[in-house]
């Protein structure tokens, strides 16, 4: 695993949700990405996630309470899972529930809010295919 400066894992336990961060081999994270874990994130094999990047399997409550802070209200929490051999871009965001499928990249600043299936190249927000990867894609050098 290689972290750049100021590249961070959040693991977080609320309530009674236990955090679950699972990391497959050769991952490199760029500068000052953070993985911000309340419940369940996988990243398989040979993942790299580019700089200022924020990938979260939670959100807060939208109901709000005028006695609690944002942050010590209910959350709702959806895995995430980013298989293997996916490239993200630079100042990408990741959201809840999302699935990225293997072999696939996710263009610089796009945002993932819904699946993206295994290879193609998504961009935008919210993040879209818009090419299919032909070939052997998943035997990136070591
Ligand atoms: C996603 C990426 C790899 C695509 O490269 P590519 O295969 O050469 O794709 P193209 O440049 O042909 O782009 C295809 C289309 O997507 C658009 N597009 C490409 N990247 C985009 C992005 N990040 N956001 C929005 N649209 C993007 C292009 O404008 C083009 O649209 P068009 O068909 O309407 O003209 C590249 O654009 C990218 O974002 N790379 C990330 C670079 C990075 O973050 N580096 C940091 C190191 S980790």
């Amino acid at each position: 695993m290689w972290l750049n400066e100021g590249a961070k894992f959040i693991l977080t336990h609320s309530g009674d949700v236990n955090s679950e961060l699972v990391i497959g081999d050769f991952f490199f994270m760029n500068s000052y990405s953070i993985i911000d874990c309340h419940f369940k994130i996988t990243i398989g094999h040979r993942v790299q996630v580019g700089p200022h990047c924020y990938i979260a399997d939670f959100d807060h409550d939208l109901k709000v309470d005028v006695n609690q802070a944002f942050h010590r209200m209910h959350k709702t929490y959806k895995a995430v899972v980013i298989k293997d051999n996916v490239w993200i871009g630079a100042g990408v965001t990741i959201l809840k529930g999302v699935t990225i499928g293997q072999n696939s990249v996710i263009g610089a600043g796009s945002v993932v809010t819904t699946d993206i299936p295994d290879n193609v190249i998504a961009v935008g927000i919210p993040a879209k295919v818009v090419k299919v990867l032909e070939g052997n894609y998943g035997t990136y050098d070591k």
